[in-house]
């Protein structure tokens, strides 16, 4: 696999909770570079886009909801297998079966304020970034480095 990119959004809940330094302290420690970061109250129409496959679940409404409910914290972050590895990292959608480690599993209290959204795919990745960020708000990882000095 390749370096690629994936798309988290911190739910209104850890902007309340004060725990935004804590969360992107555990993304940067698993070698995520993060090439894109901003501030933002979700639209209803974007939280809508976003979630659309689960238009037709009981969910959706709420969750919508909820992600219009205070600010996020939206990024693109870089890595290899940056989808995969971050869907680890972030653990299973019910905090209840999300294992200690996960931030989930450390965070989570319910299953739609589940702390962090992941993509699930490099399609719903790319699909993602796009909803949140335009081309040049997204900053080359290479400039970072590799994490070591
Ligand atoms: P997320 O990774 O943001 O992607 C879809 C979201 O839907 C998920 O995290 C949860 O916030 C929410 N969700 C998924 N399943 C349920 C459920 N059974 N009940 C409530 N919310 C859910």
């Amino acid at each position: 696999m390749s370096v690629e990119r994936t798309l988290a959004l911190l739910k209104p809940g850890v902007l309340e909770r004060r725990i935004v330094g804590e969360i992107l302290g555990r993304l940067e420690r698993k070698g995520f570079a993060i090439v894109a970061l901003k501030l933002m109250r979700i639209s209803r129409s974007l939280a809508e886009t976003h979630y659309a496959e689960h238009r037709e679940k009981p969910f959706y409404g709420p969750l919508c909801d909820y992600m219009t409910s205070g600010p996020v914290v939206a990024m693109t972050l870089e890595r290899k297998d940056a989808v995969e590895v971050l869907r680890s990292l972030v653990g299973a959608t019910d905090p209840d079966k999300a294992l200690p480690g996960t931030i989930r599993g450390d965070y989570g209290v319910a299953t739609r304020e589940n702390i962090v959204h992941a993509s699930d795919s490099a399609s719903s990745a790319r699909r993602e970034i796009g909803l949140f960020f335009r081309a040049e708000e997204i900053v080359s990882g290479d400039a970072q480095g590799d994490g070591t000095r």
